[in-house]
């Protein structure tokens, strides 16, 4: 087994979310790839699992959470109890509430998380937030707060219907004016082209929203394998087509530059986060949504 290298100098933070329309498309396999991509690149690399419901980058990662954001939250645990280093280097923050729980706290304890979290902004200089799946999820909180968004897609006529069902409410609801498209379990290129055109066509008609086509990551039985042994699938087979399909992925995500600059801070992300939690809680409130 191949060990992650030592992590480089801290560099300007990038936070990335990678979402889906349509769930089980890749989107945690992807994550936890990438991120230790970007660890043996010298990345210090921390992943929030912000799929709520199935949490399961740990189980990908072969760690146990002792305890979650909700034991942070309520003065249970510590930051450094409730984070979880990987022998692959890199660290995991597990979720557990809801973000709607997370804009019902009171102003001194979401002051607390403030302060907490903008703590993992002087440890860490990438950020990748796994999110649930759906338009309907705490996946389009988390998408909106960052600064960068992945939406995951299978070349499936459903599954391309379902992104671009959350690329619109990405940019109708949250504002998000460009989206990383990453193609997966693809089997032919020219099929993805064609996939990736249809999405951005359709897009461009009707949203304020522009897609840049990251890139595609062919069907590959090692990924299936790599998950049943739990290992990553870039340390179990670093070989494999789906392997070298996300580590190019990785290299061009990195060389292109941060969209927000070079500032960007964790406190941000969460300050969004919890904004848009407590928008969307008074908006059902009045029933308008
Ligand atoms: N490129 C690929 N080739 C073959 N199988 C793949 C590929 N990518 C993912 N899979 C398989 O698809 C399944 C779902 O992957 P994963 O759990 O990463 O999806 P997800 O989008 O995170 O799902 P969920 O929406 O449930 O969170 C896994 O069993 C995984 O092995
Ligand atoms: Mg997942």
């Amino acid at each position: 087994m191949s060990h992650p290298s030592k992590p480089g100098p801290l560099r300007a933070l990038r936070v990335i979310a990678v979402t889906s329309g349509k769930g089980g498309v890749g989107k945690t396999s992807l994550t936890v790839n990438l991120a230790l991509t970007f660890a043996r690149q010298g990345r210090r690399v921390l992943i929030i699992d912000g799929d709520t419901g199935l949490a399961n980058v740990d189980i990908l990662l072969d760690v146990q959470p002792r305890a979650t954001l909700r034991h942070l939250l309520s003065g249970q645990a510590s930051l450094d109890e409730v984070l979880l280093e990987s022998e692959h280097g890199v660290t995991i923050l597990p979720g557990s509430s809801g973000v709607a729980e997370l804009s019902e706290l009171s102003a001194g304890s979401q002051r607390d998380l403030l302060e907490a979290v903008d703590v993992l902004g002087e440890r860490f200089d990438t950020v990748l937030v796994d999110t649930a799946a759906g338009i309907g999820s705490n996946a389009r909180f988390f998408a909106g707060a960052a600064q960068e968004v992945l939406v995951v897609a299978t070349p499936e006529p459903t599954s391309l219907a379902d992104a671009y069902a959350m690329i619109k409410v990405l940019s109708r609801r949250c504002g998000v004016r460009s989206v990383g498209v990453v193609l997966n379990q693809v089997v032919g290129r020219d099929e993805a082209r064609d996939v990736f055109e249809r999405l951005e066509s359709l897009c461009a008609r009707f949203l304020p929203v522009a897609l840049d086509f990251v890139g595609t990551i062919p069907r590959d039985p090692h990924v299936r394998e790599a998950v049943m042994a739990q290992l990553p699938l870039v340390t179990a087979y670093p070989a494999c087509p789906a392997s070298q399909a996300i580590t190019r992925l990785a290299d061009d995500i990195l060389s292109r530059p941060a969209p927000t600059g070079p500032d960007g801070r964790l406190q941000l992300f969460w300050t969004r986060l919890l904004a848009d939690a407590a928008d969307a809680s008074r908006a059902e409130a009045r029933g308008s949504v």
